[in-house]
């Protein structure tokens, strides 16, 4: 996507291999600021800070992070000791470990002359393959939107939540790929951004990236979702996925449950687009998907500009007040219209994705729907 104009990626490595570059989505949308990664251990510190967040963008960095480990070190118990870190930063997005098993499974077996090149080839490839498949899921979800459009006969208002644009992968999103193809095909259509508390994915990020598109959106507050599917200003919610367990139950950003029962209560088309590497076919159902708790920090505070243009951070709460901050939630599959994948539309179930994507049998641990 462009920025000011400039073609640009949420991680590119340097020429020399030194190091990486990142978007701080920390400093989003207030400053837009570029930071250089040179050790694995930076590109762990980013991803747990949300630097770089999204399941797709956590693979890649995680990726690039065992690439910056074999630029110090090529041996096996130096990989092993940065894979073993850079798991550790985040557990529910199931890209971290799918990108950092690739990597391992591509170095380990070549001799340790050979890992450094290697690893910096392996982590463009897993970028690569990012925004491709992005872009087929923006193929395939813009069907679904134009579908609407035609037997709507107007502009289409479609609602997202958190991020899971082209800032949560390497280019283009997941649930905002759609969107950004179906503004392209000059289909009017709206779209309504949740702010995403505690974190404000939606309005920091959403909201900023969609600007910049020039995509004609409105902020609301989460509390207000239900309320405006009811009143028949919703035709459909196209979110992201963290990861899907092999039955189609998705764990996406504490909020996307509410969303869904919402829904389904309104006959609103509930859709989530993922790509392949945020499927865990290990997984027999969404009871199984470690939910990230967060800091109560986040709850308790919240981070903006003030009236001077100067980044701050206010208290909201009580002082003695205790805060829980659990960061994803599981959305059983019953709610899932459909999964917007690489390889095309599927139910939200075992039968769905053994459909799109039958190599994947040995993995496939099959279970009834939740209730
Ligand atoms: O905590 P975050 O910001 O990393 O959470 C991100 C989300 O929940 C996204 O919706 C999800 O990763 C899909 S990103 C394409």
């Amino acid at each position: 996507m462009r920025v000011h104009g400039i073609p640009t990626r949420t991680i590119q490595p340097l020429a020399d291999g030194s190091a990486v570059e990142i978007i701080d989505q920390t400093r989003l949308p207030h400053r837009y600021e570029i930071k250089r990664l040179a050790s694995w251990q930076e590109a762990a510190e980013a991803i747990s800070v949300m630097r770089v967040r999204g399941a797709p963008l956590i693979g890649a960095t995680a990726a690039y992070g065992l690439a910056l480990a074999c630029q110090a070190d090529t041996n096996d118990t130096a990989l092993h000791a940065a894979a073993a870190g850079l798991i550790e930063t985040r557990p529910t997005a199931v890209n971290l470990r799918w990108a950092l098993e690739r990597m391992l499974s591509r170095l380990l077996p070549l001799a340790p002359g050979q890992r450094r090149e290697a690893a910096w080839h392996e982590a463009a490839a897993i970028c690569e393959e990012d925004v491709a498949q992005n872009q087929a899921i923006g193929r395939h979800g813009l069907e679904i939107i134009r579908a609407i459009h035609q037997r709507k006969g107007g502009a289409v208002n479609l609602m997202t939540h958190c991020n899971a644009g082209w800032l949560a992968t390497v280019d283009w999103g997941t649930a905002l790929a759609p969107v950004y193809a179906a503004f392209e095909a000059g289909i009017a259509l709206d779209v309504w951004v949740s702010e995403t508390r505690p974190r404000n994915q939606g309005a920091a990020l959403t909201a900023w990236e969609l600007e910049q598109h020039g995509v004609p959106h409105t902020v609301i507050a989460d509390n207000a979702a239900g309320h405006l599917m009811q009143k028949g200003e919703v035709d459909l919610i196209i979110v992201g996925a963290d990861r899907v367990a092999a039955n189609g139950d998705v764990a996406n950003k504490i909020g996307t449950y509410l969303k869904a029962l919402a829904a389904r209560d309104n006959g609103v088309p509930f859709y989530v687009a993922a790509p392949g590497p945020s499927i865990d076919f290990r997984l027999a159902s969404g009871a199984g998907i470690p939910i990230e708790q967060r800091a109560a920090r986040e709850v308790t505070h919240i981070a903006g500009r003030d009236v001077e243009g100067e980044l701050a951070e206010v208290q909201l709460t009580p002082d003695a007040s205790p805060a829980l901050n659990p960061a994803f939630d599981v959305t059983p599959a019953r709610l899932v219209t459909g999964l917007i994948t690489e390889r095309g539309v599927c139910a939200a179930s075992t039968a769905g994705l053994r459909g799109l994507y039958p190599e994947e049998g040995a993995n496939f641990i099959p279970l009834p729907t939740s209730p």
